[in-house]
């Protein structure tokens, strides 16, 4: 994290202590206990069958023996969630009830920081003048009216902050103003733009149903207006990019959809600002809009960060359908079950609820089929089966679909479907299905959020691999300067003692490990993670360290064993070293290695009377 810190160390440190972690990652993975301060179960950052996934509930850190992924509270909800620090400092915060206190900003950071808070102030006071003015004025009966009759109520319709935009060129400026708010105010949030002729402030929405659009904590951050007249165009006007909204970063609905989403573990996606309305009023409260854009990756983050279980409620048309399957690859990189609810060709949802009733609504959700089975099946529908030509367009198009599948059920049961509406023997429709001409790894793209070990692994490694081998390679040296000070953490006492005899720039191979070191000796091996200080790759590393200790039981022996390892290690780089300057003192060292190995074989044969093991 570059630049100043937003919150404090103490607020940090204050969510840390706050969190129970155990719920926290239960909520991702089913744990069981597997000692006096360890948990495992399968790992929730790349797919296994075997738990190799490991938490410390206490020191609050987990580490993955098979894909490396570690880390604390925090990397865990950034790693699951998408989110960033802030983002999960902030989310934790809230969600176990700790105020956060702000650093001492720069000038210039807190200047931003007000004038972003001001026009959020503008916003949100000019979402209330038009909610007003829809309910109030005689200007907008006719809106009153257009709203009624699409068949949403004035309660739901307060709910969303629903409201109308007066035909006047000014009355938002006027109210503005005498609210306190500058011109420049005005057009940064978008509500007020300059004349092209003379150069004179106009409002910019006008005799329109003005739709508030709110980030996922219903602050709002700008407008869609729904046009009244058939010729005002266009149908909607939106509020343009600028320094408080950005397209597609958020959900029409969201702060609203939020908490009945998580509950249910599913939410319904569907197109339009009414839509979305229409569901809520429908009694179907986890849904969502796009507000006019194809699923964005934002947008998925934040629906993964809800939900296990995604309802497209899309139109069937050809934008719908790209919407789909841009929304399909973004999820399969998120473990984002989608599923698309089958629509009557040329309804939305508003209008089937309207038409047909909620019922009719709810018989459709709950006929839902998985969106790899819908997109076989629509490509089977559509394409054209009478020429060769035809076929092979049809497996063209279905090739990507199947590069998203794992072998599966579901994969030959389609790879069935297709080769039985294509006449081709299931073997050699499964072949055409699999060839590769660009597919083959769609589904795998992209890689998380990087965790600490590097990102995952592009697949899970196979039984028998280890994970290192596809996620990087750490040198034996590396591995054992690891192992050390996992068994440092394993026996404090000798740990400590150990950690201080030795030399840290000597000793260690990376500038990482002798961070972790000197981490170590600061705060010492009780609770090494206390001394955290936002590095993010030694906290990844520390709690790698932490888990892999909580596997050892005390053991000194094995610590001295792998004391001396790192000590031979070290007279041998030693030794090299005076080999290449041919200075004369190889003989001296070759001595002292003499004796630290025999020390090393001793230590190494009290290992072995321990565990009862034969050396390998
Ligand atoms: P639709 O044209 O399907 O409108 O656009 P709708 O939601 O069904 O609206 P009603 O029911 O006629 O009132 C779907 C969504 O696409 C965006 C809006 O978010 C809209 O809700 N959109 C559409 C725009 O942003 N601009 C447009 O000009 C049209
Ligand atoms: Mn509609």
């Amino acid at each position: 994290m570059p630049g100043v810190a937003l919150y404090t160390k103490e607020s940090r440190d204050r969510v840390r202590d706050a969190v129970d972690f155990l719920e926290l990652v239960s909520a991702r993975t089913e744990l069981r206990r597997a000692g006096p301060a360890r948990y495992e179960g399968l790992c929730p950052f790349h797919d296994e069958r075997t738990p190799s996934f490991g938490i410390d509930p206490l020191q609050k850190v987990y580490y993955c023996f098979g894909c490396q992924a570690s880390g604390d509270v925090f990397t865990f909800v950034q790693d699951t969630e998408g989110v960033d620090f802030k983002g999960a400092l902030e989310l934790l915060a809230e969600r176990y009830g700790v105020e956060l206190q702000r650093e001492q900003e720069d000038p210039r950071a807190q200047e931003r920081r007000r004038r972003r808070e001001r026009l959020l102030e503008l916003l949100d006071r000019t979402a209330g003048y038009y909610q007003r003015y829809l309910w109030e004025s005689s200007e907008a009966a006719r809106a009153r009216e257009y709203l009624e009759g699409r068949g949403l109520g004035e309660e739901i319709l307060r709910e969303f902050r629903v409201g109308y935009a007066p035909s006047a060129w000014d009355r938002v400026l006027g109210a503005s103003r005498r609210g306190g708010f500058s011109e420049q105010e005005l057009y940064a949030t978008g509500l007020a733009q300059r004349s092209k002729e003379n150069g004179r402030p106009y409002d910019r929405f006008r005799s329109r149903i003005m739709f508030p659009l709110a980030d996922v904590r219903g602050r709002v951050l700008g407008f869609g207006a729904r046009a009244m007249r058939e010729e005002q165009r266009p149908k909607y006007l939106n509020t343009s990019d600028n320094d408080v909204y950005h397209k597609g970063l958020h959900l029409y609905g969201g702060d609203l959809a939020r908490a009945h989403a998580t509950r249910a573990g599913e939410a319904i996606v569907c197109e339009g600002y009414t839509d979305t309305i229409a569901l809520h009023q429908a009694g179907m409260r986890n849904a969502v809009g796009l507000m006019g854009t194809a699923l964005t990756g934002e947008q998925v983050g934040e629906l993964a960060r809800m939900v296990h279980t995604v309802l497209l409620a899309l139109d069937a048309d050809s934008s719908g359908q790209e919407a789909m399957l841009r929304a399909s690859s973004l999820a399969a990189r998120r473990r984002l079950e989608l599923r698309v609810v089958p629509l009557p060709a040329g309804k939305d949802p508003a209008e089937l609820i309207q038409r047909e009733g909620p019922e009719a609504m709810r018989a459709a959700v709950a006929r839902s089929v998985p969106f790899v089975r819908f997109r076989v099946e629509h490509v089977l529908a559509e394409g054209d089966d009478s020429s060769p030509e035809g076929r092979d367009r049809m497996i063209e198009e279905l090739r990507p679909v199947f590069a998203t599948l794992p072998p599966s059920a579901m994969r030959m049961e389609l790879t069935r479907i297709v080769s039985e509406r294509l006449a081709l023997p299931e073997s050699v429709a499964g072949q055409m299905l699999a060839a590769v001409g660009g597919a083959g790894r769609a589904s795998t793209g992209g890689a998380r959020r990087a965790n600490g070990a590097g990102a995952r692994p592009d697949r899970p490694p196979a039984a028998g691999t280890r994970a290192s081998d596809a996620a990087h390679t750490l040198s034996g040296r590396e591995e054992s300067e690891r192992a050390f000070l996992a068994l440092c953490i394993a026996s404090p006492a000798e740990g400590t003692a150990a950690l201080e005899n030795l030399d840290v720039d000597e000793h260690f191979s990376s500038e990482l490990l002798r961070r972790a070191v000197r981490r170590l000796r600061e705060v010492g091996l009780a609770e090494p993670m206390a001394g955290e200080d936002g590095d993010e790759e030694l906290k990844r590393l520390l709690a790698e360290l932490v888990v892999k200790a909580g596997r050892e039981t005390s053991r000194p022996t094995m610590l001295e064993a792998q004391r001396l390892q790192l000590e031979l290690a070290y007279i041998d780089r030693q030794i090299q070293r005076a080999r290449t300057r041919e200075s004369g003192d190889v003989s001296a060292l070759a001595g002292r290695r003499a004796q630290v190995k025999r020390e090393f074989d001793r230590a190494y044969g009290r290992v072995l009377e321990e565990t009862g093991d034969r050396p390998g």
